[in-house]
């Protein structure tokens, strides 16, 4: 039996469907990740995660940007909510504001963002669209802690998927979220471990297993 590390206090901020947050709730439940969501935090209160928070019991909050004069309000808001809520480590999911510099000192290598592209590729809104348009070979999802450069800080984990010629946005994204949904618990139960140790743009990672190199070529060439 895996002995139980501790559980690392995160919250969730989302302003949409959530299909990340339900996987950081079910790799919990399923006891892969040791963490607590100490809050889920939507910018919208029409966001369908907040219905998710409220199946599993977990405390939930809207904050309506809209209600603040400037962006470092809303974040002050949002930081003295987190630390009220005593968490540590804040996970965004799908949550659609820039963070401002406010937040990001307050929690600096605290704040992890998922993103739907191989970064430093396609930064920026509808990534798997981006990717479709170039006619990559390759694409997938980063997590990376959050700086003040939007998309752009360092990297922890990434999942690499095909992107086919007859891919759609759609087919692609739906590839790609699958995947998301494991590398996201995946990082943060680093980062729960204490693995993880960023140096400049770079992240070390404790005690990794490397695998033998292999290279994946696309489109595979028939025999
Ligand atoms: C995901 O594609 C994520 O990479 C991006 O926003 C989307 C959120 O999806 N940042 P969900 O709300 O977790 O379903």
């Amino acid at each position: 039996m895996r002995v139980m590390a501790r559980r690392v206090p995160i919250a969730v901020l989302i302003s949409g469907s959530g299909t990340n947050l339900q996987a950081i709730i079910d790799a919990i439940e399923a006891k892969s990740l040791d963490a607590e969501i100490r809050l889920v935090l939507s910018n919208r209160g029409d966001a369908y995660g907040l219905a998710r928070a409220k199946r599993h019991g977990l405390r939930s909050e809207t904050l309506d940007h809209r209600q603040f004069r400037t962006r470092e309000e809303f974040d002050s808001r949002v930081v003295d909510l987190l630390g009220g809520a005593g968490v540590e480590l804040v996970c965004l999911a799908g949550f659609m504001r820039l963070i401002s510099p406010v937040f990001v000192k307050a929690y600096s290598n605290r704040i992890m963002n998922i993103h739907p592209a191989l970064l430093p590729a396609f930064p920026g809104l509808h990534a798997q669209r981006q990717a479709v348009a170039y006619g990559v070979r390759f694409a997938g999802c980063t997590v990376h802690f959050v700086n003040e450069e939007c998309d752009q800080g360092p990297i922890i984990i990434q999942a690499v998927v095909p992107s086919f010629p007859d891919d759609t946005e759609d087919s692609l994204a739906a590839r790609i979220l699958a995947q998301e949904h494991v590398i996201y618990p995946r990082a943060i139960q680093l980062y729960s471990e204490g693995r993880l140790r960023v140096d400049g743009r770079r992240v070390f990672v404790d005690g990794l297993r490397r695998e033998p190199e292999q290279a994946v070529i696309q489109p595979a060439l028939k025999e």
